[in-house]
């Protein structure tokens, strides 16, 4: 078979498709495929290496993936998901971001229009920080929301989705999850997930959302530049995920817990954050800016701030520019 493409892209999706069997490919096998010198082969194996993916060489044999790899699949996706929507489902191979794409398309999207990425270039994660994000490696998900109401009626909205993740992990078997304000999602003591929601509109006018969800599923060994302690799914549960499945349920799940939000606010999920707390009745360290903050925490109010008890009595904080650190 010959691929006439010069298309970086495409020829990287091909080698990527070839190797995600789990079979050895030769360098020269793939260079007649692709119409491409062994040489440029050895280049493309570089740079998806420098993109995550866990590629090792045999002399006289080629090349490998440390682990056989399940590609996301569009077609597979749609036909798993269970709630019924009309909105646009985009499946792509390296982006800078799918917090970006959703951005830059969002005025032609409907509700709960979904970007998935098996490697991110730039993913973006809470506080200016990166969202380190190898390749096939996890969920890296953005779905686009419209709040006709506004600013007004989205308070609470990253605690929502962090319950509806919590939802979705538990219907992959992944029983032990827990949650810290706003949504970051642990396991044993370590991030598993975390969630960052973009939001554009005027006041007093709608506001755009865009939902992105990170999600560690089967990180590589290597030690990732990663400032916390971290752990994925693989370590937590004895079968292997299909990336397609999960990308499902977390779809519907965002769906219906979207849709919910809009009409009914925080309210139906305060109970269940509240019971996912990681958290809950220890002494914490809250950082804001410069400012550390000790105190117990004491769950959310109704309307999704954070409460701790200090000297002065149980305080309310609420904002996009805290952290919360064990003490
Ligand atoms: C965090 O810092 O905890 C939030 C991380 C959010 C990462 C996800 S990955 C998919 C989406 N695209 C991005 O660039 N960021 C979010």
């Amino acid at each position: 078979m010959t691929v006439n493409h010069a298309n970086t892209d495409v020829i990287r999706t091909h080698i990527i498709k070839q190797l995600a069997v789990g079979d050895f490919c030769s360098g020269e096998a793939l260079g007649e495929q692709l119409g491409i010198s062994r040489a440029a082969v050895s280049n493309h194996i570089k740079s998806l290496s420098e993109l995550g993916l866990d590629i090792y060489s045999v002399q006289g044999k080629g090349y490998r993936l440390a682990c056989p790899l399940i590609l996301l699949d569009k077609s597979k996706i749609l036909d798993l998901l269970t709630v019924p929507t009309d909105a646009q489902l985009t499946v792509l191979n390296v982006i800078d971001s799918t917090n970006q794409f959703i951005k830059e398309h969002q005025s032609d999207l409907s509700n709960g229009s979904v970007c998935l990425a098996e490697a991110q270039t730039a993913g973006r994660g809470r506080l200016g920080r990166r969202w380190v994000s190898p390749y096939g490696a996890s969920m890296y998900l953005s779905m686009h929301w419209t709040f006709p109401a506004g600013y007004q009626t989205i308070g609470g909205l990253s605690l929502a989705v962090g319950v509806a993740i919590i939802n979705a992990l538990n219907k992959i078997g992944v029983s032990q999850a827990k949650l810290k304000w706003p949504n970051d999602i642990y396991v044993l003591g370590k991030k598993l997930a975390g969630v960052l929601i973009e939001v554009e509109g005027q006041i007093g006018a709608a506001c755009h959302c865009i939902v992105g969800i990170g999600i560690n599923v089967k990180l590589p060994q290597a030690n990732l530049p990663i400032d916390q302690p971290y752990i994925d799914i693989n370590s937590v549960i004895t079968t292997e995920v299909d990336r397609n499945e999960f990308a499902a349920v977390l779809i519907d799940e965002l769906l219906t817990t979207l849709t919910l939000f809009e009409s009914k606010g925080l309210a139906p999920f305060v109970a269940q954050w509240r019971a996912a707390d990681v958290y809950a009745n220890q002494t914490i360290n809250l950082i804001i800016g410069q400012t550390v903050t000790s105190g117990i925490a004491r769950g959310i109010s109704d309307n999704g701030a954070l409460l701790v008890e200090t000297d002065l009595g149980i305080q309310a904080f609420q904002g996009g520019e805290i952290s919360v650190r064990p003490a």
